[in-house]
């Protein structure tokens, strides 16, 4: 299959819901405390329980209905962990998930049966994340057979329904996955989270593993899919910029913590915890006008992030940070609005940056296909 053969969906405009109209809806996923600790074995001949890795320790978020929260983050930050506690795939240590004010922390299979279809997850690597021995028809439906749901006009009609949505050829439902490039494949993954009409989808890191040029049209698509179906989104990501492209809240995830959440805007004009302005530094920055503008200084964070085994005490961020002085390890800084800070924004710093950073919202692209996104196209 070549990429002519894909149908693509006509090119929107590429502004998400209004930060302020996403604030004002009701809360579909509120998530309390949120804990995962998973022990660590060791010793002979009897292995005992030595360690916990902390890998989620107590977060707290809100998505509304329809919007798109980012989770953001390095590498092992506890991203993916969160994303499978939301989704019921791990069992929480503590804290707590409600969905639509029903609490499902610890909902058995029955009593989760009735919701299940509403929360899908889209995973990063479109190549094991699909059946090979499946054509795209049954993977699509797979979903529809296990919840016994038969839609109006048959499966089939349904699947071909949702193909065309994604922007794939719905004659193609008798393919096979290898018969797609990863851009595709992806896709077809939407299909699948789409088919049973979700209301929430946890997209953990959707587009990482794909080419730039392909990771901007299969952003533009979810975002496409977010507003007309109006569903909600948590949209898992490594880096800064993709998420700025699709979600109006962000949070930044650091070693099973979020040290700051705010409005898109906020965060990335007004950034005010030193790990988010680390983040932020580490985009690439396109010159504007013809005298380019003055290249932001890159931080580069020193040393390695610590285990989650044995976090730092007080602030875990503090044996990388620049800024860090006595009482940065001997309290942990509470997630507060700080003055200054927009409302939603808030921050765990015990000094905090100045909020002086006005107009990285303009300089900070990643890339010319993703800024293409910015313009409507489709990259
Ligand atoms: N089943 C598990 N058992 C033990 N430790 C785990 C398990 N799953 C995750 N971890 C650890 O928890 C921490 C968080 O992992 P997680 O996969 O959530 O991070 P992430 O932010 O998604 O990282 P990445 O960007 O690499 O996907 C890591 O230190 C990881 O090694
Ligand atoms: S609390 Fe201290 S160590 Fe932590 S980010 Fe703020 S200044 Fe740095
Ligand atoms: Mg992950």
């Amino acid at each position: 299959m070549t990429q002519e053969d894909v149908v693509l969906p006509a090119p929107r405009e590429a502004e998400g819901r209004s930060e302020a109209e996403a604030g004002e809806r009701e809360p579909l996923l509120v998530v309390e405390g949120l804990t995962k600790h998973f022990p660590v074995k060791g010793g002979f001949p009897i292995r005992r329980t030595v360690g916990q890795v902390q890998a989620v320790d107590g977060i707290d978020l809100t998505v509304a209905v329809g919007e798109s929260f980012g989770l953001v983050g390095e590498s092992g930050c506890g991203k993916s962990t969160t994303g499978r506690l939301i989704t019921r795939l791990l069992e929480p240590t503590g804290g707590k998930v409600s969905y639509r004010g029903q609490d499902i922390s610890h909902a058995s299979r029955r009593e989760l049966a009735p919701i299940r279809s509403e929360i899908q997850m889209i995973f990063q690597d479109p190549y094991s994340s699909l059946n090979p021995r499946q054509t795209v028809g049954k993977i699509i439906s797979g979903p529809m057979e296990i919840n016994g749901i038969e839609p109006e006009g048959g499966r089939e009609k349904r699947v071909r329904e949702l193909l065309e949505i994604v922007g794939l050829n719905p004659e193609h439902f008798n393919r096979f996955p290898h018969e797609f490039s990863g851009g595709q494949r992806q896709r077809i993954g939407v299909a699948r989270a789409l088919a049973l009409e979700p209301k929430l989808i946890v997209a953990d890191e959707p587009v990482s593993a794909l080419d730039v040029s392909i990771q901007a049209q299969v952003v533009n698509l979810l975002q496409q899919v977010q507003r007309e179906l109006d569903i909600a989104f948590l949209f898992i990501a490594h880096d800064l910029a993709v998420v700025r492209h699709f979600s109006q809240r962000v949070a930044v995830m650091y070693l099973g913590k979020i040290i700051e959440v705010g409005d898109r805007t906020s965060i990335y004009t007004r950034p005010r915890h030193p790990y988010t302005h680390a983040l932020l530094s580490a985009v690439p920055e396109v010159a504007v006008g013809e005298d380019s503008a003055p290249q932001r200084e890159r931080i580069r964070l020193a040393g390695d992030v610590p285990s989650p085994i044995s976090p730092p005490s007080g602030c875990r961020f503090r044996t990388r940070c620049w800024k860090a002085a006595e009482k940065c390890a001997a309290e942990e800084p509470p997630l507060v609005r700080i003055s200054g800070n927009h409302e939603g924004h808030l921050t765990a710093c015990h000094f905090p940056e100045e909020p002086t950073t006005e107009a990285r919202d303009e300089d900070i692209v990643l890339d010319p296909a993703l800024a293409a996104l910015e313009d409507g196209g489709e990259g």
